[in-house]
């Protein structure tokens, strides 16, 4: 049973197994991704009902560049319209959208309609749901230590005042707190470049479930997990 009173303040989540979900089907990997967007609208869902503050989802990685350009443009196309369909039901359910990631590189109707749902849902106050898309660690990283360094050119800051602190100032997830646990589904046991600098004390739950498939119950189960497991921080 799930102990309401310890709901985890961060989610984060790599779904992963669109394609695998598919090929098990004989369908083509993009029917994947659709059954994953489907996925998704139960999650962000059950976040929300369940007292979730941050639901943050690997939705498109900086490597993710490297597949065939009929299935990245494919998964823009269905980014669109998850926007399109659920943009009035989340901001209804109070859910705020952010984007964690360099996502204006996107293709231009992407961007816009990006930009339509953190402009509608700035102001809500419930979940904030934070879509990870053109993300990588290492980029985020690099950023904020060039930020940082431009600042020490400029005069600005003495390099002996750079604190985690200042690092973390310039993170795509600056004033998110770190993620308490992460799933990852398909049975693949890696971060691919997810969260690094976050994660460093989370919880990581592995499922073999296959994203598409990634229920409410899934989901109740991992967070079972998460509750009993014994978090010390480095401490006694
Ligand atoms: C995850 O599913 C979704 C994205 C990376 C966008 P995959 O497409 O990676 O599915 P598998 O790993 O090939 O099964
Ligand atoms: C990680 O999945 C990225 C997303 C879920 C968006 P990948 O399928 O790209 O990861 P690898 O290539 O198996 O490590
Ligand atoms: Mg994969």
């Amino acid at each position: 049973m799930i102990d309401f009173d310890r709901i985890p303040a961060h989610v984060a989540v790599i779904m992963d197994g669109n394609g695998r979900w598919a090929q098990s089907r004989n369908l083509p990997h993009m029917a994947g991704h659709n059954a994953g967007m489907l996925a998704l609208k139960e999650i962000v869902k059950a976040s929300s009902t369940m007292g979730v503050q941050y639901l943050t989802v690997y939705a498109f990685s900086t490597e993710n560049w490297k597949r065939s350009m009929e299935e990245v443009s494919g998964i823009f196309k269905l980014l669109v319209l998850y926007i399109e369909k659920e943009l009035k039901e989340l901001h209804e359910n109070n859910v705020k959208v952010k984007i964690l990631g360099d996502y204006e590189k996107l293709p231009k109707d992407a961007v816009k309609s990006l930009q339509r749902s953190l402009e509608t849902t700035k102001d809500n106050s419930g979940l904030q749901f934070n879509i990870a898309l053109n993300y990588g660690g290492r980029d985020e990283i690099l950023r904020s230590v060039k930020k940082l360094a431009m600042e020490v050119e400029a005069g600005k800051l003495k390099a002996e005042e750079i604190t985690e602190e200042t690092i973390v100032k310039y993170l795509y997830t600056a004033g998110i707190p770190d993620p308490d646990m992460i799933i990852r589904t398909s049975g693949e046991m890696r971060l691919s470049n997810y969260l690094l600098w976050q994660s460093a004390y989370s919880e990581f739950i592995f499922t073999d479930v296959f994203w598409p498939d990634f229920s409410k119950k899934e989901y109740e189960k991992t967070i079972e997990i998460f509750q009993n497991r014994k978090r010390r921080f480095g401490g006694r």
